[in-house]
């Protein structure tokens, strides 16, 4: 196919958005168009926006404005604005009339339709608000080809919306309720990734624990892991995000007998405080998490644990802030992404009393990845003497670049061992330096 211009895709947020982009990257492709490395040569610029904490719309904003001068220069310049950020309410208007160059806006639910909302674009080269379409995410049944980034690494959508309303969180709001894609598709998808050579395949949900639960067919997640792994071929299943109030034994079951499941496990806490965790309406106790924590580890001896903690959450007290330091303390995550409490408009947690200064989320937030470093450095030492299977990734001059489950990067030097790219392998850890675990073959 003739090339018909280029385009540049900005990705902001979590691996749904990057897999979205994946999406968006499809139709372009598909259209003829071709991806750029700079967004000043493009044809096409697309940002694919997140309003998860006001950073992000920030940074966003900011962004978008900077276009501006390289639309003046090339008028033909097509720029749109998609994701869960132009999805909000009113934000389309308010998009359009800070930066009147924006030509197209559509919502994260409508990302698999960005083909024809171009189209209708070149045939009428007029602004295409879509963003009111739909509330909920919407597969296009024209099954659209997906670029995706990487040869080793796929997402597959298992489960879009979320119903849980945390009292802090917008997703609700722009993602719409939840919506399980069907489990016949999600096996197809995985089975055709699985022949072209893909080894890990990480399932994607805002709440994957809740799937199957709008379906009529006899499903749910621990089903749908039990079918997956079943496939033939040598793989590797992950999955995010988990909510712990409904992590069933039955999944605990299913990971601890099959091998093919990531022993990397991301749990999101958000506070170890009772009365925080009541705020959220999160819907467990810490004591409920702890006991659950207590379960994985106990069947799944190697489990590596990561999470999501909101400091300065409102009403958030000094003792309440100490409850999470010691849950942190007394779960070892190898990971934690800890964030600042934002205000999220029309989200109940924006209406809270008690909202707490940003001088005392950033000294929270400052100590507690302090806390949280020194024991994923205390993790990662103990691995030391330990085998591990890693997915070799990449290699430089002299080392092979490796990856445990959990994403931390293994260095085996090139001399004394003989990889290939692409493919797992059974490694010693034999050192850590500088951050870095150094691993040989066994
Ligand atoms: N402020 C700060 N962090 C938030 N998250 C979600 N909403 C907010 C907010 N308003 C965090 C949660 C979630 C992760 C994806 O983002 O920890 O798990
Ligand atoms: Fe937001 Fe809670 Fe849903 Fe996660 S489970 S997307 S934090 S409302």
């Amino acid at each position: 196919m003739k090339v018909r211009g280029y385009y540049y895709i900005f990705t902001y947020g979590c691996q749904m958005n990057v897999h979205e982009s994946e999406k968006l990257a499809g139709v372009l492709n598909s259209k003829g168009y071709t991806a750029t490395e700079k967004p000043e040569d493009a044809d096409i610029i697309v940002f694919n926006t997140c309003c998860i904490r006001e950073s992000a719309e920030q940074k966003i904003l900011g962004n978008i404005g900077a276009i501006k001068p390289i639309k003046k220069n090339k008028k033909d310049l097509i720029v749109a604005v998609c994701g869960c950020m132009s999805q909000q309410s009113n934000m389309a208007g308010y998009l359009k009339q800070k930066f009147p160059f924006i030509d197209i806006i559509f919502g994260a639910n409508n990302v698999e339709y960005f083909g024809e909302y171009l189209d209708r674009f070149l045939e009428q080269r007029k602004f295409q608000n879509m963003v009111i379409a739909d509330k909920d995410y919407i597969e296009n049944k024209n099954a659209i080809s997906m670029a995706r980034d990487s040869k080793l690494h796929a997402f597959v959508n298992i489960i879009y919306g979320c119903n849980n309303f945390c009292t802090y969180c917008i997703v609700p709001f722009v993602r719409g309720r939840e919506h399980s894609r069907a489990p016949a598709d999600i096996i197809k998808e995985v089975q055709t990734l699985v022949n072209m050579g893909y080894k890990v395949i990480t399932l994607l949900g805002q709440n994957v624990n809740s799937y199957g639960k709008d379906l009529t067919e006899d499903i749910n997640f621990a089903k749908l892991l039990e079918q997956i792994t079943a496939l033939d071929g040598d793989f590797e299943i992950r999955f995010m995000s988990s909510h712990p109030k409904d992590l069933s034994d039955d999944v605990i079951d299913v990971i601890a007998n099959q091998p093919k499941i990531s022993r990397a496990i991301h749990l999101p806490v958000q506070s170890g405080s009772n009365s925080v965790l009541k705020a959220m309406n999160r819907n467990y106790t810490r004591e409920n998490y702890l006991d659950l924590v207590s379960k994985i580890k106990s069947k799944i001896p190697n489990v590596k644990l990561s999470t999501d903690i909101i400091v300065g959450f409102p009403g958030e007290t000094d003792k309440d802030y100490q409850d999470t330091v010691d849950l942190i303390e007394k779960v070892q995550y190898s990971n934690a992404f800890i964030f600042m409490y934002s205000k999220r408009k029309g989200t109940i947690a924006e209406k809270m009393e008690n909202q707490i200064a940003i001088d005392v989320k950033r000294k929270r937030i400052h100590d507690l990845l302090n806390i949280q470093h020194e024991i994923s450095d205390k993790i990662f030492r103990n691995l030391i003497n330990k085998q591990e299977r890693v997915l070799v990734e990449d290699e430089n001059k002299d080392s092979f670049i490796a990856k445990l489950q959990c994403g931390k990067i293994i260095l085996i030097d090139k001399k004394s061992n003989d990889l290939k790219v692409g493919s797992f392998a059974e490694v010693k850890l034999i050192d850590y330096v500088k951050g870095d675990l150094i691993g040989k073959t066994i």
